[in-house]
């Protein structure tokens, strides 16, 4: 499976603050925004990654991630001119998406909880259609809402319903197979001049092939939208690091842990940043791996 971080949007929500710089490059807590949504990917197993954003933004997240290769990865990078649509991520691109199945991660998503992992890996081994992740919010309006039955199958899903059907907000990490290409190639823009990811979700739930997984209240599914949900998801990330002593989102920790890199590599990307506290974290990280 490929994994695409869609990292575009103009960010007019949080101006002045995004006026110079992307959103998804803004800090949450200790890492940059984007490190949340890439270690999702990497722990769904994906080591190839396309990172899209807007023509001027894209160099600087070409200088903060590279080829990818220090992490093990295989990161390239394509252009989304204007937001048109979440579900252009797919039409941009189809080229690196080839044959493959796919995962699509919204730049600005952070998700954390226990057997996360394990738990995106059965999903992508038994992928049959599309996989959405559902959560329960208390302001269902402000997202897609996935309604389900009373045996937990989805059978609808509105984009912000002024009267949502349910409390379950479909957060933006999606899994398609194949068919996604072709589907987003034929979708015709909404009233609002954007080629809607809904309108795909729909499409694969009319064929019966739609799954919600239900990440549940005992899971964080932050948002960063709004002055006040980013603080709030940095100093989320601040107590729980500061409590248990370990990283969310460090993709270092996450490639060693994975075995996309060894410990000696580890320990070198670490060194390479050690006047951080993070570069601390990652070299002795390493060292506790056997470098
Ligand atoms: O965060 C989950 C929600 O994301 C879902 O519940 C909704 O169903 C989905 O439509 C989306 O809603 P948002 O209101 O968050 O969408 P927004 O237009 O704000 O875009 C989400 C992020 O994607 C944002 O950081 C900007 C980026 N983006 C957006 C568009 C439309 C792009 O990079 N390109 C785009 O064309």
């Amino acid at each position: 499976m490929k994994g695409i971080v869609l990292a575009g949007g103009s960010g007019t929500r949080l101006h002045p603050i995004t006026q110079a710089v992307s959103k998804q490059l803004l800090p949450v807590y200790d890492k940059p925004m984007i490190y949340y949504p890439i270690s999702v990917l990497m722990l769904a197993g994906i080591r190839e990654i396309l990172v899209i954003s807007t023509p001027a933004d894209l160099p600087n997240f070409q200088r903060l991630l590279g080829s990818g290769d220090q992490f093990g990865l295989d990161i390239g990078y394509a252009e989304q001119p204007s937001p048109n649509g979440l579900a252009e991520a797919f039409v941009i691109g189809a080229d690196f998406i080839g044959n493959d199945d796919v995962a699509l991660v919204l730049g600005d998503n952070i998700f954390y909880g226990q057997g996360f992992s394990g738990r995106m890996q059965r999903e992508v081994s038994s992928l049959d259609g599309c996989v959405l992740f559902g959560y329960p919010v208390k302001d269902a309006q402000r997202y897609g809402v996935g309604e389900t039955d009373a045996e937990g199958r989805l059978v609808s899903i509105e984009e912000k319903p002024a009267k949502p059907k349910s409390n379950k907000a479909i957060t933006g990490l999606y899994f398609y197979d194949n068919d996604v290409v072709g589907l987003a190639r034929a979708l015709e823009p909404s009233p609002r001049g954007e080629l809607e990811i809904t309108d795909i979700n729909m499409t694969y739930l009319r064929q019966g092939r739609a799954k919600l997984v239900d990440l549940g209240r005992g899971f964080a599914w932050l948002d960063t939208g709004t002055h006040d949900s980013l603080l709030e998801a940095g100093q989320f990330v601040q107590v729980l690091e500061h409590r248990t002593g370990v990283r969310i989102a460090c993709l270092e920790e996450v490639a060693l842990r994975m075995g996309f890199i060894t410990p000696d590599e580890c320990l070198a990307l670490g060194q390479k940043i050690s006047k951080s506290g993070y570069g601390d974290y990652v070299v002795a990280v390493a060292k506790a791996a056997g470098a």
